[in-house]
C-alpha cells in the first residue's frame, strides 16, 4: 500500500492536538504539518490563546477561530508544536525548511513542552545539508566569505527583515557546527535545534503515531 505523507503528518498533528489543555498558551509552528494542527486544535473548542511563528500561520490560525496573541507580554508557554525537514536519531532537528526557524527556535526555548510532529520521512539515520540560516543584511559579505558553504536562498526577506541562506557543509558533527554558526556574528539564527529542546517527536506511519523521547 502506497504511503500518504499527507496522511502522516495530519495523523502526527491530530495526536497532538490531542495534548493541549484549556486554558494553555500554545505556540504553532510553520509549515504543512502545521496547517493540519490548527483545524485540530480548532475543533477541540478550548479556551486557549496562542502565539504564531509566522503571519501564515497566524492567518490560518485566525481564520479557524483561534485566539492569537502578540508574543510580547506572555513570558512563557505551556506547549508548543512544530514540524521538522529532518530527525536524526539523538533528536537533533533540522528546521527552517519555511524560512521561519528564527521565530520557532524563539518559541521553542520559551515552552513548557516542545512536541515535533512528522511524518515517515523526516526521521534520517545521519543529518544532511542544507541547514537553514537567517542572516543579517548588515554585513552579509562578511558572513559568506567566512562560510563558503553558505547560499543565500531565492526567497524574500523574513518578517523580521532577515535573509534566507542555507549552509550546505558537513553536517556530521550538528554540536560543533551548532556552535560555530551561533557564534558567527550576522547569523541571527541557525536552523539545528538540540535535542534537548524537544520533549517528544510524535511520528506518523503507515496508519499510526509513534512517540520518541530525543535521547539527548
Ligand atoms: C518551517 C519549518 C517547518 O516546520 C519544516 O520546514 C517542516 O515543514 P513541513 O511541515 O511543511 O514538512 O521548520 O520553518
Amino acid at each position: 500500500m502506497a504511503i500518504d505523507i499527507d496522511d502522516e503528518k495530519r495523523a502526527a498533528a491530530t495526536a497532538a492536538a490531542a495534548l493541549v489543555e484549556e486554558g494553555m498558551v500554545v505556540g504553532l509552528g510553520t509549515g504543512s504539518t502545521v496547517a493540519h494542527l490548527i483545524p485540530a486544535l480548532a475543533a477541540r473548542l478550548l479556551s486557549i490563546s496562542c502565539v504564531a511563528t509566522s503571519p501564515a500561520t497566524e492567518a490560518l490560525a485566525l481564520a479557524h477561530g483561534l485566539r492569537v496573541e502578540p508574543f510580547s507580554g506572555i513570558g512563557q508557554l505551556s506547549i508548543a508544536i512544530d514540524g521538522a525537514d529532518q530527525v536524526d536519531p539523538r533528536g537533533w532537528l533540522v528546521k527552517g525548511g519555511g524560512g521561519a526557524h528564527t521565530r520557532e527556535k524563539i518559541v521553542a526555548g520559551a515552552t513548557d513542552r516542545f512536541i515535533v510532529i512528522v511524518s515517515s520521512d523526516k526521521p534520517v539515520a545521519a543529518l544532511h545539508p542544507p541547514v537553514p540560516l537567517e542572516l543579517m543584511t548588515f554585513g552579509l559579505d562578511v558572513v559568506l566569505r567566512r562560510w563558503p558553504e553558505v547560499r543565500l536562498r531565492q526567497a524574500p526577506a523574513t518578517p523580521d527583515g532577515g535573509v534566507l541562506a542555507d549552509y550546505f557543509g558537513d553536517v556530521a558533527d550538528p554540536d560543533n557546527l551548532s556552535a560555530r554558526l551561533a557564534a558567527t556574528p550576522g547569523i541571527v539564527a541557525h536552523g539545528l535545534f538540540p535535542p534537548s529542546m524537544t520533549s517528544v517527536v510524535l511520528v506518523g506511519r503507515n496508519g499510526r503515531v509513534e512517540s520518541v523521547t530525543p535521547a539527548g
